[in-house]
């Protein structure tokens, strides 16, 4: 049984889709069942469409890569009328990420989303790398983030579950995490990018147009599963939707043997497409290699 406590609706998989690489599932559908997966977690919605930071907006990175693409997407109408539709004529759930720069933008897409056929959930992006100052960054700081957290809560539909979407570049992360769960977080998506750097040795500037930007893929893997271990050591009734640098049922069980409820495949679709069915197919096979007959035996094992 690969059921999971993600949502208050029973899914058919533990493996989602990760916010902003796979947008709203379009260009997976030829190699994944999009309907199959636990969500599609869309690239982060804000109220106005965006065009983004400057390019070039990716590079790759030894283990990863580092993008700086600023929200770039259709805004909150244009997801309603036409990405969600699209998801829900497939079958497939949505958990769709809200992004904004003031408390009052992430309430109001809520509301927005409230009753839309076909949305599992919330994951509230509080964590994106790419603003102008870190001081915008609402997950640093566990007041701002639990005033974000708040107002989606009372504004959200009651049968939508809303995630906080944390960022790893803290001193503290369950400090953060105890903020947020107290204002109302259903649960918390782990990690997001870690800022990062890459300076072009021919050029001697930095490759990206926006300077810095987030680093995701394997090099960011230890970390998250650092975060996903302390946060369910200190919070263990708190699901956990985990994410970093999976690429396989075995990366994926790790999450889940710290913690996690379910995992979300991310940067592994760009090598592979279909890494969000395979990675199911993967870690069914090793949790019954195991002896665990459900996904909840194994949530958080490895601290027992
Ligand atoms: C963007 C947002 C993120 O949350 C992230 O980790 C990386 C990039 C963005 O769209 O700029």
């Amino acid at each position: 049984d690969m059921g999971t406590a993600l949502a208050w609706a029973p899914v058919p998989s533990p493996v989602l889709t990760a916010s902003g690489c796979s947008a709203f599932g379009q260009e997976l559908e030829p190699f994944v069942d999009l309907g199959a997966l636990g969500a599609v977690v869309t690239k982060s919605v804000q109220l106005q469409p965006r065009s983004g930071r400057p390019t070039p907006r990716m590079a790759e990175t030894p283990s990863g890569m580092l993008n700086s693409i600023g929200l770039q997407g259709p805004g909150i109408d244009g997801l309603l009328a036409d990405d969600l539709p699209w998801l829900a004529r497939r079958g497939a759930r949505a958990f769709v990420s809200i992004a904004g720069t003031r408390v009052e933008h992430f309430a109001q897409l809520a509301s927005r989303l409230r009753g839309v056929p076909g949305v599992l959930g919330l994951e509230v992006n509080i964590s994106c790398p790419n603003v102008e100052s870190r001081g915008e960054v609402f997950a640093c700081d566990p007041v701002a983030a639990a005033d974000v957290v708040a107002a989606v809560r009372e504004a959200a539909d009651p049968a939508q579950p809303v995630y906080a979407k944390l960022s790893p570049d803290v001193t503290d992360i369950v400090a953060i995490a105890r903020s947020v769960s107290e204002a109302g977080a259903d649960g918390l998506s782990m990690i997001n990018t870690l800022l990062g750097l890459v300076i072009d040795p021919d050029t001697m500037r930095p490759v990206l147009g926006g300077v810095t930007g987030g680093l995701s893929g394997p090099a960011i893997r230890p970390v998250a599963l650092r975060c996903v271990w302390q946060v369910h050591q200190a919070l263990p009734e708190v699901p956990v939707l985990g994410m970093g640098g999976i690429r396989s049922g075995l990366d994926a069980l790790q999450f889940v043997l710290a913690g996690a409820s379910a995992v979300s495949v991310g940067t592994a679709v760009f090598n592979d497409p279909s890494a969000p069915a395979r990675v199911h197919a993967e870690l069914a096979e090793a949790l019954a290699q195991r002896g665990f007959a459900r996904l909840a035996d194994a949530v958080g094992y490895a601290h027992r």
